[in-house]
């Protein structure tokens, strides 16, 4: 078993299609062991995506993230960090599979609906980011 992060982004919860991307998730073996709703402040969003300090991306991303509620929540499933992505689709919604939650959601680069882990380290880091141990239903 393996445990990623996952966030439904602004543009996802203003969509309204929360419940969507929980069943997209569930239906293909990831089960939900934490989950949260919050706004982050824009320091937040700078310490979550720390590693993209240098993108000229940065500063849009992290206005982009703050502007609105996310849900936040820790998949646990077999191969979970590659499955998570799978079904979420390349980062650019225009190369994304048919099928995946950002090519039927997305509406640019940067409002793609939903951010994954990439790796066993920063899934660590980043269910860390938020979730105490006590909060996850392992
Ligand atoms: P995410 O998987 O959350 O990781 C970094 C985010 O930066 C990415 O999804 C996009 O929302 C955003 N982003 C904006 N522009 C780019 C870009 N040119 N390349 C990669 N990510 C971008």
């Amino acid at each position: 078993m393996e445990q990623t992060l996952s966030i439904i982004k602004p543009d996802g919860v203003r969509k309204n299609i929360i419940g969507d991307v929980i069943r997209r998730f569930e239906s293909r073996g990831l089960t939900v062991i934490a989950m949260r709703m919050l706004q982050m402040t824009k320091q937040e969003a700078q310490g979550f995506y720390a590693v993209h300090k240098e993108r000229p991306f940065f500063d849009s991303l992290t206005d982009f993230m703050s502007s609105g509620p996310v849900v936040v929540m820790v998949l646990e499933g077999p191969d979970a960090i590659a499955l998570n992505r799978k079904i979420m689709g390349a980062t650019n919604y225009e190369e994304a599979e048919e099928g995946t939650i950002r090519k039927d959601f997305a509406s640019s680069i940067e409002s793609n609906v939903v951010h994954g882990s990439d790796a066993p380290e920063t899934a660590k880091t980043e269910i860390a980011y938020f979730f105490s141990s006590l909060d996850i239903m392992a």
